[in-house]
């Protein structure tokens, strides 16, 4: 019975064998398959086992061949995924085909023309970092220890003593402008921003926002209106309409929700407004005076606005795209129609 040792490690090697080459396949098959490998060598054996093992040595021997042909098909797809997968020209000095396109992701063209309008404006960019204090996310914007947004389901914390998060807006660009420079302000802050939402097609633990913040002296709500309607006739079209909701945010006062006349229906109502002829696009507001004082500002000499536009949103509206997630999955199919 020593043969039966024999296919058992023939067997185990069999399970064992791994590719990473070509040549390690035709290694496999030259010494499993071929006529001259293990398989034919332990078929020579048939002649010599006694007459009663013969059947039991042939059984094994067709185990044995029906399990090294499967290996073998199977290390060959494994091979060929890898090869797909790694595909890289053979001159890799070669020009890019034309058929590569080439182009920039949805949101970073979003967020390029809503730059390029505020350029116009004189503002300038700022940026903040995406990892915060519970100072700059909350605390100086006006934000109470008690309120909702601070609540561990809203944000991602990262410490909780003395707590370090990730932002979950832009506004804390708000509050390290001012503390780093004096009025005039005139800012926007593109970037990216975290909340602990449960995602769909409508929201996202990541998205991105551009804050815009304009701190003068004088500077009133007509300033606010001015500009958030010109950069909606700019981004929108010339024939956009816009309308002002009161709303609350804790940084502002008062504050608003601006709506601009649906896009996709001229504000006849579709599925995409609702039948309300109004997509809502930003949040904004006069900056509230006790932020002022918590940067060191006189609300007295200095008024302010400030205003949050979420990216993906418009994005979405730009491009007609239904599902949010799909900014995220790298999925070429999609990205290749912009
Ligand atoms: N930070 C607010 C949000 O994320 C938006 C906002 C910014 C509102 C500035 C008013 C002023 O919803």
């Amino acid at each position: 019975m020593e043969w039966k040792k024999e296919v058992e490690k023939v067997l185990r090697e069999i399970d064992q064998f791994e590719v990473t080459k070509e040549q390690d396949l035709l290694s496999f098959k030259e010494r499993f398959l071929s006529k001259g490998g293990l398989v034919g060598k332990l078929s020579s054996l048939i002649r010599e086992v006694p007459k009663e093992e013969k059947a039991d040595l042939g059984k094994a021997l067709n185990t044995i061949k029906t399990k090294a042909q499967q290996k073998y098909e199977t290390l060959k797809q494994k091979l060929e995924e890898e090869k797909n997968r790694f595909k890289c020209p053979k001159d890799i000095s070669l020009p890019a085909s034309d058929t590569l396109k080439i182009s920039l992701h949805p949101i970073t063209q979003t967020l390029n023309s809503i730059i390029d309008i505020f350029k116009k404006l004189n503002f300038t960019i700022a940026e903040g970092p995406e990892i915060e204090d519970d100072w700059h996310n909350f605390t100086a914007l006006n934000i109470p220890e008690d309120h909702p947004a601070r609540d561990m389901q809203d944000t991602f914390y990262i410490q909780l003593d003395p707590p370090i998060l990730l932002r979950t807006h832009t506004s804390p660009v708000q509050i390290r402008t001012m503390e780093s420079s004096k009025p005039p302000i005139r800012i926007i802050a593109p970037g990216r921003v975290y909340r602990n939402e449960t995602v769909s097609a409508r929201s996202h633990v990541q998205f991105h926002q551009v804050e815009g913040l304009v701190v003068g002296e004088n500077v009133s709500i007509i300033d606010l209106k001015a500009t958030l309607d010109w950069f909606a006739k700019q981004f929108f079209g010339p024939e956009t309409k816009t309308r002002y909701r009161v709303s609350f945010f804790p940084f502002t006062e008062p504050s608003f929700e601006m709506d601009v006349s649906c896009t996709l229906c001229n504000g006849q109502g579709c599925n995409v407004c609702k039948y309300t002829g109004w997509l809502e696009i930003l949040g904004c507001g006069m900056v509230d005076p006790a932020v002022l004082e918590n940067c060191k500002i006189d609300p007295k000499q200095y008024s302010g606005f400030a205003f949050g536009i979420g990216i993906e949103r418009l994005a979405m509206l730009k491009f007609g795209i239904k599902d949010i997630r799909l900014f995220f999955w790298n999925d070429f199919a999609f990205l290749n129609k912009f």
